[in-house]
């Protein structure tokens, strides 16, 4: 089984990526191949919207997210961890969720979805926000969703939490990094 995780944020070692660590941890200790991918060191550009995919499928920009789009074919889970900000993905994670347009034109217009026999494959977001405002999550996995079903993913498993601010902060909270580890390990487990 192949687990990709993608670290969303751009703060290395910030408080997303200790809760992917631990999670692709789980994965792992249950035999899964888990690669991690870093989005804010990849070059990808944001979508222009230049229809260069709606006849095709695929996006004309050549940069880092090609390789993405390969890996998002073959995966069987996918863990996406990112912080809110502004009630949403950072921008490095929004581009790359901009990019599976081109998936969507595959999936919804030309009837090509990544996955030819409609298997839903495994998800798990992972988050945090620095407030406690009521709805943090809302918006965020509204957007995830929505991506998630563009990329054949069942919406399965989610662990947010709320007034995480500085950078380690995840490690100070009571059940968060088990959490992570836990669901890590669950991804593993046959439906
Ligand atoms: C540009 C920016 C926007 C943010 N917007 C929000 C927000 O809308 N709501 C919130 O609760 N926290 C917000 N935060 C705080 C982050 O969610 C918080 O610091 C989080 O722990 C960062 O996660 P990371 O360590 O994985 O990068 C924002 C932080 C930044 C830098």
């Amino acid at each position: 089984m192949k687990v990709l995780g993608l670290s969303g944020s751009p703060r290395r070692g910030g408080n997303t990526e200790l809760l992917l660590d631990r999670a692709l941890e789980g994965a792992k200790e249950r035999g899964a191949g888990v690669e991690k991918i870093v989005l804010s060191e990849l070059n990808i550009h944001p979508c222009r919207h230049c229809g260069g995919c709606a006849r095709t499928g695929w996006c004309v920009i050549e940069d880092d997210m090609q390789r993405l789009y390969d890996r998002f074919r073959t995966l069987d889970a996918l863990v996406l961890a990112a912080p809110v900000f502004f009630m949403g993905p950072p921008a490095q994670t929004k581009s790359m969720m901009d990019r599976c347009q081109c998936l969507w034109v595959a999936k919804y217009v030309l009837k090509r979805p990544l996955v030819e026999d409609g298997t839903k494959r495994k998800s798990l977001l992972l988050s945090v926000g620095g407030s406690a405002r009521p709805h943090l999550f809302r918006p965020l996995k509204t957007i995830v969703q929505a991506v998630f079903a563009t990329l054949d993913l069942a919406y399965g498993n989610d662990l947010c939490f709320a007034g995480v601010d500085k950078k380690g902060a995840i490690r100070k909270h009571p059940t968060a990094l088990r959490k992570a580890l836990e669901a890590g390990a669950k991804l593993v487990e046959r439906a």
